[in-house]
């Protein structure tokens, strides 16, 4: 009885979930980044980069997700940048398409389940994608970010000096 009052509640808490919605940002607040606040705008949208938020019914952004798209996986945010670059400019003697790996440089949440969502959003919208065929994330090395990716099924692809990589199999 206790158990199904406690089940019940915990699935009225994460109903909102259930009607938010993946958008794309032009411009986010940036100091709210707890994993790199020190990039900018002009850094996260540059090179065909973007920033996803889920928004709740509410019309708030619960969470917020970044990507750079690349044609190799970056160990450092300086990789990062580059291999955006790069990509952005050899895309333009193809389609318009950057890169095919869509790297998720940051994630945060301000709602409790926002952050699991985002993910399993961006996932379902990749997957759809004609030209991503990797999702890998440039993590901090917290056990945050560890716990974060791996309970929500990604798989560690390497440990390195600064950071970590994860990957969400597509
Ligand atoms: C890491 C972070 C994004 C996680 O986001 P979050 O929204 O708090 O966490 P989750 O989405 O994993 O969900 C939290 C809990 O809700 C639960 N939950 C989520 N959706 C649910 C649903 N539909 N029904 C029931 N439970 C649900 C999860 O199981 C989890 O439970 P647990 O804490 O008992 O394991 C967030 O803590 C954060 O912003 N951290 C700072 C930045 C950071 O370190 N980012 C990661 C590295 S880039």
């Amino acid at each position: 009885m206790v158990i199904d009052t406690y089940k019940k509640l915990k699935t009225q808490f994460f109903d909102w979930l259930k009607k938010s919605e993946l958008i794309e940002l032009n411009d986010v607040d940036i100091k709210k980044d707890p994993v790199r606040p020190e990039l900018t705008m002009d850094f996260r949208t540059k090179y065909g980069r973007k920033v996803y938020g889920l928004k709740d019914e509410e019309g708030e952004i619960a969470a917020v997700m970044c990507f750079a798209f690349t044609n190799q996986v970056p160990t450092t945010v300086e990789e990062l940048d580059k291999f955006s670059q790069d990509a952005y400019l050899q895309s333009h003697f193809k389609s318009g398409q950057v890169g095919q790996i869509a790297i998720a440089y940051t994630v945060w949440s301000t709602k409790k389940g926002g952050g699991r969502r985002i993910v399993q959003e961006v996932y379902k919208m990749i997957k759809k994608s004609h030209h991503l065929n990797r999702l890998v994330t440039l993590s901090p090395l917290t056990d945050m970010a560890r716990n974060f990716h791996l309970k929500n099924g990604a798989k560690e692809l390497q440990v390195n000096k600064e950071t970590q990589n994860f990957e969400y199999e597509v």
